[in-house]
Protein backbone atom coordinates (compact mmCIF):
# COMPACT_ATOMS: atom_id res chain seq x y z
CA UNK A 1 0.00 0.00 0.00
CA UNK A 2 0.96 3.36 -1.03
CA UNK A 3 0.25 6.47 1.04
CA UNK A 4 1.64 10.28 0.15
CA UNK A 5 2.34 12.08 3.10
CA UNK A 6 2.10 16.02 3.35
CA UNK A 7 3.73 18.10 6.48
CA UNK A 8 3.73 21.84 6.30
CA UNK A 9 3.12 22.52 10.35
CA UNK A 10 6.43 24.60 10.23
CA UNK A 11 9.13 25.63 8.06
CA UNK A 12 9.62 22.72 5.66
CA UNK A 13 7.56 21.82 2.74
CA UNK A 14 7.49 18.51 2.74
CA UNK A 15 6.16 15.64 0.35
CA UNK A 16 6.76 11.81 0.25
CA UNK A 17 5.69 8.31 -0.89
CA UNK A 18 6.10 5.76 1.46
CA UNK A 19 5.06 2.02 1.11
CA UNK A 20 3.61 -0.19 3.37
CA UNK A 21 4.60 2.22 6.43
CA UNK A 22 8.54 1.54 6.34
CA UNK A 23 9.86 1.58 2.61
CA UNK A 24 10.69 5.08 1.55
CA UNK A 25 10.41 5.64 -2.07
CA UNK A 26 10.48 9.36 -2.37
CA UNK A 27 11.08 12.03 0.74
CA UNK A 28 10.77 15.38 -0.90
CA UNK A 29 11.79 18.11 1.63
CA UNK A 30 11.46 22.07 0.72
CA UNK A 31 13.22 23.54 3.77
CA UNK A 32 12.62 27.51 4.22
CA UNK A 33 15.62 28.38 6.84
CA UNK A 34 17.53 30.41 4.84
CA UNK A 35 14.67 33.01 4.69
CA UNK A 36 13.99 32.49 8.42
CA UNK A 37 17.47 32.85 8.99
CA UNK A 38 17.84 36.32 8.51
CA UNK A 39 14.69 37.03 11.29
CA UNK A 40 16.28 34.86 13.71
CA UNK A 41 12.95 32.21 14.16
CA UNK A 42 10.19 31.15 12.07
CA UNK A 43 7.82 33.92 11.05
CA UNK A 44 4.36 32.33 10.21
CA UNK A 45 3.20 34.74 7.59
CA UNK A 46 6.38 33.47 5.54
CA UNK A 47 6.09 30.10 6.29
CA UNK A 48 2.20 29.89 5.18
CA UNK A 49 2.95 32.15 1.71
CA UNK A 50 6.38 29.49 0.92
CA UNK A 51 4.20 26.42 1.83
CA UNK A 52 1.52 27.72 -1.06
CA UNK A 53 3.65 27.94 -3.39
CA UNK A 54 6.08 24.69 -3.49
CA UNK A 55 3.55 22.00 -1.95
CA UNK A 56 2.24 21.38 -5.22
CA UNK A 57 5.93 21.16 -6.95
CA UNK A 58 6.74 19.12 -3.67
CA UNK A 59 3.92 16.93 -4.67
CA UNK A 60 5.16 16.66 -8.23
CA UNK A 61 8.58 15.47 -7.53
CA UNK A 62 7.65 12.99 -4.63
CA UNK A 63 5.67 11.64 -7.33
CA UNK A 64 7.85 11.31 -10.04
CA UNK A 65 10.41 10.36 -7.59
CA UNK A 66 9.03 7.37 -6.93
CA UNK A 67 8.07 6.05 -10.03
CA UNK A 68 4.35 6.54 -9.47
CA UNK A 69 1.42 8.01 -10.77
CA UNK A 70 -1.37 9.85 -8.18
CA UNK A 71 -3.85 7.31 -9.07
CA UNK A 72 -1.36 5.10 -8.01
CA UNK A 73 -1.28 5.91 -4.57
CA UNK A 74 -3.70 4.18 -1.96
CA UNK A 75 -4.29 7.36 0.66
CA UNK A 76 -3.01 10.60 1.57
CA UNK A 77 -1.74 10.98 5.04
CA UNK A 78 -1.91 14.87 6.45
CA UNK A 79 -0.08 16.59 9.55
CA UNK A 80 -3.60 17.98 10.81
CA UNK A 81 -2.13 19.44 14.13
CA UNK A 82 -0.12 20.30 15.91
CA UNK A 83 2.23 23.13 14.71
CA UNK A 84 1.64 26.95 13.08
CA UNK A 85 -1.77 27.08 12.36
CA UNK A 86 -1.77 28.60 8.98
CA UNK A 87 1.34 26.82 7.86
CA UNK A 88 -0.70 23.41 8.78
CA UNK A 89 -3.99 24.88 6.66
CA UNK A 90 -2.00 24.78 3.89
CA UNK A 91 -1.27 20.87 4.22
CA UNK A 92 -4.10 19.78 5.15
CA UNK A 93 -5.83 21.76 2.15
CA UNK A 94 -3.97 20.14 -0.20
CA UNK A 95 -4.59 17.12 0.79
CA UNK A 96 -8.11 17.32 1.21
CA UNK A 97 -8.30 18.78 -2.64
CA UNK A 98 -6.12 15.57 -3.95
CA UNK A 99 -8.44 13.15 -1.76
CA UNK A 100 -11.67 14.51 -3.50
CA UNK A 101 -10.41 14.62 -6.37
CA UNK A 102 -9.09 11.35 -6.62
CA UNK A 103 -11.78 10.03 -4.06
CA UNK A 104 -8.87 8.28 -1.80
CA UNK A 105 -8.64 7.91 1.71
CA UNK A 106 -7.45 11.42 3.83
CA UNK A 107 -6.15 10.10 6.75
CA UNK A 108 -5.16 12.52 9.97
CA UNK A 109 -1.74 12.19 11.35
CA UNK A 110 -0.79 13.89 14.88
CA UNK A 111 2.85 15.29 14.25
CA UNK A 112 4.26 13.66 17.09
CA UNK A 113 2.88 10.49 15.58
CA UNK A 114 5.29 11.31 12.96
CA UNK A 115 8.41 11.75 14.40
CA UNK A 116 7.37 8.34 16.34
CA UNK A 117 6.68 7.05 13.39
CA UNK A 118 10.24 7.96 11.73
CA UNK A 119 11.86 5.74 13.87
CA UNK A 120 9.69 2.73 11.76
CA UNK A 121 11.50 3.85 8.86
CA UNK A 122 14.79 3.80 10.82
CA UNK A 123 14.62 0.31 11.89
CA UNK A 124 12.23 -1.54 9.95
CA UNK A 125 12.24 -4.43 12.79
CA UNK A 126 11.34 -2.07 15.60
CA UNK A 127 7.86 -2.45 17.04
CA UNK A 128 6.27 -1.48 20.09
CA UNK A 129 5.92 -1.28 23.12
CA UNK A 130 8.44 0.94 23.77
CA UNK A 131 9.22 4.70 25.32
CA UNK A 132 10.43 7.48 23.35
CA UNK A 133 11.49 11.03 23.30
CA UNK A 134 10.26 13.25 21.00
CA UNK A 135 12.80 16.34 21.33
CA UNK A 136 11.76 18.97 18.54
CA UNK A 137 11.05 22.99 18.25
CA UNK A 138 7.91 22.84 19.85
CA UNK A 139 8.32 19.43 22.27
CA UNK A 140 10.21 17.47 24.70
CA UNK A 141 7.93 15.14 25.47
CA UNK A 142 8.20 11.19 27.25
CA UNK A 143 6.02 8.78 25.50
CA UNK A 144 4.72 5.79 26.31
CA UNK A 145 3.99 4.10 22.63
CA UNK A 146 1.76 1.20 23.96
CA UNK A 147 1.10 0.41 19.84
CA UNK A 148 0.89 2.13 16.66
CA UNK A 149 -1.46 4.04 17.34
CA UNK A 150 -1.88 3.83 21.27
CA UNK A 151 0.24 6.35 23.24
CA UNK A 152 0.57 7.64 26.96
CA UNK A 153 2.59 10.88 27.59
CA UNK A 154 4.69 10.68 30.71
CA UNK A 155 7.00 13.70 30.74
CA UNK A 156 7.11 16.73 29.04
CA UNK A 157 8.45 19.98 29.05
CA UNK A 158 7.19 22.69 31.39
CA UNK A 159 8.25 25.40 29.51
CA UNK A 160 10.67 26.02 26.80
CA UNK A 161 11.10 22.22 24.62
CA UNK A 162 14.48 20.94 24.29
CA UNK A 163 14.74 22.40 20.32
CA UNK A 164 13.05 25.95 21.61
CA UNK A 165 15.92 26.38 24.51
CA UNK A 166 18.87 25.57 21.90
CA UNK A 167 17.42 28.41 19.53
CA UNK A 168 16.77 31.22 22.38
CA UNK A 169 20.60 30.62 23.72
CA UNK A 170 21.89 30.20 19.97
CA UNK A 171 20.17 33.55 19.74
CA UNK A 172 21.90 35.21 22.21
CA UNK A 173 25.07 34.22 21.65
CA UNK A 174 24.84 35.36 18.10
CA UNK A 175 24.85 31.98 16.18
CA UNK A 176 21.61 32.30 14.00
CA UNK A 177 18.61 30.14 13.75
CA UNK A 178 18.35 26.90 13.73
CA UNK A 179 20.13 26.87 16.90
CA UNK A 180 20.76 23.38 17.85
CA UNK A 181 22.70 22.62 15.43
CA UNK A 182 24.69 25.74 16.07
CA UNK A 183 25.31 25.00 18.96
CA UNK A 184 26.63 21.80 18.91
CA UNK A 185 29.22 23.20 16.08
CA UNK A 186 30.52 25.77 18.50
CA UNK A 187 30.21 23.36 21.10
CA UNK A 188 32.53 20.86 19.79
CA UNK A 189 35.19 23.50 20.75
CA UNK A 190 34.29 23.65 23.98
CA UNK A 191 34.76 22.69 27.35
CA UNK A 192 31.36 21.47 29.02
CA UNK A 193 32.60 22.34 32.85
CA UNK A 194 33.66 25.50 31.55
CA UNK A 195 30.60 27.10 32.75
CA UNK A 196 28.98 26.11 35.82
CA UNK A 197 24.86 26.17 34.93
CA UNK A 198 21.99 24.91 37.24
CA UNK A 199 19.86 22.11 36.92
CA UNK A 200 16.38 23.46 36.98
CA UNK A 201 13.99 20.60 38.82
CA UNK A 202 10.56 20.12 38.09
CA UNK A 203 7.82 18.56 40.19
CA UNK A 204 7.10 16.13 38.08
CA UNK A 205 10.06 13.82 38.12
CA UNK A 206 9.37 12.67 34.59
CA UNK A 207 8.77 16.36 33.60
CA UNK A 208 11.51 18.77 32.67
CA UNK A 209 12.39 22.35 32.51
CA UNK A 210 14.68 24.58 30.35
CA UNK A 211 13.66 27.85 31.17
CA UNK A 212 16.00 28.35 33.96
CA UNK A 213 19.22 26.85 31.86
CA UNK A 214 18.91 29.61 29.43
CA UNK A 215 17.83 32.26 31.81
CA UNK A 216 21.22 31.17 33.34
CA UNK A 217 22.69 31.64 30.18
CA UNK A 218 21.55 35.08 29.19
CA UNK A 219 22.60 36.34 32.12
CA UNK A 220 26.10 35.25 32.24
CA UNK A 221 26.05 37.15 28.68
CA UNK A 222 24.42 40.05 29.95
CA UNK A 223 26.64 40.63 32.89
CA UNK A 224 29.63 39.53 31.34
CA UNK A 225 28.56 42.53 28.90
CA UNK A 226 27.78 44.94 31.36
CA UNK A 227 31.46 44.44 32.96
CA UNK A 228 32.65 45.08 29.52
CA UNK A 229 34.32 40.98 29.68
CA UNK A 230 34.64 38.70 26.68
CA UNK A 231 32.83 35.01 27.08
CA UNK A 232 34.25 31.99 25.96
CA UNK A 233 30.96 31.66 23.28
CA UNK A 234 32.74 28.36 22.92
CA UNK A 235 32.51 26.79 26.24
CA UNK A 236 29.34 28.37 27.10
CA UNK A 237 27.71 26.45 24.37
CA UNK A 238 29.20 23.34 25.55
CA UNK A 239 28.05 23.76 29.03
CA UNK A 240 24.72 24.28 27.58
CA UNK A 241 25.00 21.55 25.62
CA UNK A 242 25.93 19.43 28.04
CA UNK A 243 23.44 20.24 30.76
CA UNK A 244 20.20 19.79 28.46
CA UNK A 245 21.36 16.48 27.54
CA UNK A 246 21.95 15.45 30.68
CA UNK A 247 18.70 16.42 31.49
CA UNK A 248 16.95 14.70 28.64
CA UNK A 249 19.22 11.28 28.60
CA UNK A 250 18.97 11.24 32.61
CA UNK A 251 15.06 11.12 32.53
CA UNK A 252 14.61 8.87 29.50
CA UNK A 253 16.73 6.50 31.30
CA UNK A 254 14.94 6.81 34.44
CA UNK A 255 11.63 6.19 32.49
CA UNK A 256 12.44 2.74 31.79
CA UNK A 257 14.23 1.65 35.21
CA UNK A 258 10.49 -0.56 36.25
CA UNK A 259 9.39 -1.17 33.07
CA UNK A 260 12.32 -2.55 31.33
CA UNK A 261 11.16 -1.45 28.07
CA UNK A 262 13.76 -0.25 25.38
CA UNK A 263 13.60 3.79 24.27
CA UNK A 264 13.90 5.66 21.44
CA UNK A 265 14.86 9.42 20.37
CA UNK A 266 13.54 11.58 17.63
CA UNK A 267 12.63 14.53 16.36
CA UNK A 268 15.36 17.68 15.62
CA UNK A 269 17.10 17.37 18.78
CA UNK A 270 17.88 13.61 18.15
CA UNK A 271 20.01 14.37 15.37
CA UNK A 272 22.54 15.92 18.95
CA UNK A 273 25.63 14.13 18.55
CA UNK A 274 26.61 14.44 22.83
CA UNK A 275 22.41 13.64 23.21
CA UNK A 276 23.39 10.13 21.29
CA UNK A 277 26.34 9.40 23.68
CA UNK A 278 25.11 10.20 26.72
CA UNK A 279 21.95 8.34 26.23
CA UNK A 280 23.47 5.36 24.79
CA UNK A 281 25.90 5.23 27.81
CA UNK A 282 23.97 5.55 30.62
CA UNK A 283 21.32 3.07 29.02
CA UNK A 284 24.08 0.63 28.36
CA UNK A 285 25.13 0.72 32.16
CA UNK A 286 21.11 -0.49 33.12
CA UNK A 287 20.76 -2.72 29.97
CA UNK A 288 18.50 -0.99 28.07
CA UNK A 289 17.87 -1.33 23.72
CA UNK A 290 18.57 2.07 22.49
CA UNK A 291 16.99 3.67 19.16
CA UNK A 292 17.37 6.74 17.48
CA UNK A 293 15.98 8.02 14.28
CA UNK A 294 18.59 8.23 11.44
CA UNK A 295 20.06 11.86 11.37
CA UNK A 296 18.28 12.59 7.75
CA UNK A 297 14.92 11.74 9.50
CA UNK A 298 15.11 13.80 12.97
CA UNK A 299 13.92 16.99 11.41
CA UNK A 300 10.36 17.28 10.02
CA UNK A 301 9.53 15.48 6.83
CA UNK A 302 6.53 13.87 5.03
CA UNK A 303 8.09 10.04 5.09
CA UNK A 304 7.43 9.76 8.67
CA UNK A 305 3.62 11.36 8.27
CA UNK A 306 3.37 8.50 5.49
CA UNK A 307 3.96 5.74 8.06
CA UNK A 308 2.25 7.17 10.73
CA UNK A 309 -0.51 7.34 8.13
CA UNK A 310 -0.04 3.85 7.27
CA UNK A 311 -0.75 2.83 10.71
CA UNK A 312 -3.27 4.85 11.26
CA UNK A 313 -5.28 4.34 8.12
CA UNK A 314 -5.16 0.18 8.86
CA UNK A 315 -6.56 1.05 12.26
CA UNK A 316 -9.51 2.83 10.70
CA UNK A 317 -8.55 6.19 11.13
CA UNK A 318 -10.37 8.80 8.34
CA UNK A 319 -10.70 12.56 7.82
CA UNK A 320 -13.30 13.79 6.10
CA UNK A 321 -13.84 16.94 4.17
CA UNK A 322 -14.37 18.97 6.91
CA UNK A 323 -11.03 17.68 8.84
CA UNK A 324 -9.90 21.19 10.47
CA UNK A 325 -6.19 21.87 11.44
CA UNK A 326 -5.38 22.41 14.99
CA UNK A 327 -2.35 25.07 16.78
CA UNK A 328 -2.44 22.46 19.84
CA UNK A 329 -3.31 19.12 20.57
CA UNK A 330 -2.44 16.29 22.61
CA UNK A 331 -1.28 13.02 21.54
CA UNK A 332 -3.87 10.98 22.81
CA UNK A 333 -6.37 13.59 21.87
CA UNK A 334 -7.02 11.49 18.18
CA UNK A 335 -10.50 10.16 17.86
CA UNK A 336 -11.01 9.78 14.49
O1 LIG B 1 11.59 18.31 14.63
P1 LIG B 1 12.04 19.63 14.12
O2 LIG B 1 12.72 19.68 12.79
O3 LIG B 1 10.84 20.65 14.04
C1 LIG B 1 9.85 20.73 15.03
O4 LIG B 1 8.91 19.91 15.00
O5 LIG B 1 10.03 21.61 15.90
O6 LIG B 1 13.01 20.24 15.24
C2 LIG B 1 13.65 21.46 15.07
C3 LIG B 1 14.46 21.75 16.31
C4 LIG B 1 15.07 23.14 16.31
O7 LIG B 1 14.76 23.77 17.53
C5 LIG B 1 16.57 22.89 16.16
O8 LIG B 1 17.37 23.87 16.80
C6 LIG B 1 16.70 21.53 16.83
O9 LIG B 1 15.55 20.82 16.42
N1 LIG B 1 17.92 20.82 16.38
C7 LIG B 1 18.93 20.46 17.21
C8 LIG B 1 19.94 19.86 16.39
N2 LIG B 1 19.49 19.86 15.09
C9 LIG B 1 18.24 20.45 15.11
N3 LIG B 1 19.07 20.61 18.53
C10 LIG B 1 20.22 20.17 19.09
N4 LIG B 1 21.23 19.60 18.38
C11 LIG B 1 21.13 19.43 17.04
N5 LIG B 1 22.13 18.86 16.36
ZN1 LIG C 1 8.73 18.26 14.14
Amino acid sequence: MKILGVETSCDETAVAVVENGRKVLSNIVVSQISEHNKYGGVVPEIASRRHTEWIGIAAKNALSEAGIKLEDIDAVAVTYAPGLIGALLIGVGFAKGLCYSLKKSLVPVHHLEGHIASLYISYPDLTPPFTVLVASGGHSHLIEVKDYTKFKTIGRAVDDAAGEAFDKVARKLGLGYPGGPAIARMASYGNPKGYELPNPKTKEPLDVSFSGLKTAVINIVNSAQMKGQQINVEDLAASFQDRVCDMLSSRLVESVKKSGLPIAVCGGVAANKVLKTKTEMIAAKEGIEVYFADRELCGDNAAMIASAGYYNYLNGVRGGLDLNAYATREIEEDSF
